[in-house]
């Protein structure tokens, strides 16, 4: 079937015996790639808007998999379905993917894995998760029409980080890859010009980015 590589790779990360549930799923295509290409057995796909469910529905039945896929129409995690272990969130806003997350965290507690790609903020989202009771399992990066992605996977225990590892990615930080090293120069251009066009009474926004520009710049050097 066909699938853009960010879904794809959101995809090939999810456990294969898992129950999963992708909240905000627009056309439903990341379910209905894992159990027509993965093997997942049954998979639940839910939006709070009935336009992406209309578009989720067309594509359920061309693929032939609504006895697979159900379609629950819900805000965030009101979708949620006895049994579901994992869930998938992409293509949102990291604070709109924190407020679905703490709105119904009683829910969490059968969730083993959480893979999100935020849109931005992701430290944030990074913090919430870790305030939620889960740490950073796998970071991937994928590239498409020019736009660097990021993927989270968090499982559900604790860890510590320092700040530097929120900040570079506690998986992402030992990669040597070409796309990693661009993820890392891009975020180093960006912080150079806050930098510069910070106003000088921004004390600690100012020491907070001088911060990570060392740390990119170290973490380039490797
Ligand atoms: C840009 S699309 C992303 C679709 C798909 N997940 C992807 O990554 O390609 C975001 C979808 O999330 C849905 N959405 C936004 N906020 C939501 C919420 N609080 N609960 C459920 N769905 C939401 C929108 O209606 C939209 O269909």
């Amino acid at each position: 079937m066909k699938i853009n590589n960010r879904l794809k790779t959101i995809g090939d990360l999810v456990p294969l015996s898992s129950y999963p549930l992708d909240i905000g799923c627009d056309h439903a295509l990341l379910s209905i790639y894992l159990v027509k290409e993965k093997g997942i057995k049954k998979a639940v796909a839910s939006d709070n808007k009935s336009g992406p469910l209309k578009k989720a529905k067309e594509n359920v039945n061309f693929y032939k998999v609504k006895d697979k896929v159900e379609l629950i129409e819900a805000e965030g995690l009101n979708s949620y379905k006895e049994g579901i272990d994992t869930i998938t969130i992409s293509g949102m806003g990291g604070l709109n993917i924190n407020r679905i997350l703490e709105n119904n965290k009683s829910y969490l507690k059968n969730i083993n894995t959480i893979i999100l790609s935020p849109n931005n903020y992701s430290i944030a989202v990074k913090r919430k998760l870790i305030k939620l009771g889960y740490y950073i399992s796998d970071e991937k990066l994928v590239k498409e029409n020019n736009i660097i992605y990021q993927i989270l996977v968090f499982m559900k225990g604790r860890k510590y980080y320092s700040y530097k590892k929120l900040y570079l990615g506690p998986v992402l930080m030992t990669k040597e890859d070409e796309l990693t090293k661009e993820y890392y120069k891009k975020e180093l251009e960006t912080k150079r010009s806050l930098l510069e066009a910070l106003p000088k009474s921004f004390y600690s926004k100012i020491r907070l980015t001088k911060k990570e520009i060392k740390y990119l710049e170290d973490v380039l050097k490797k």
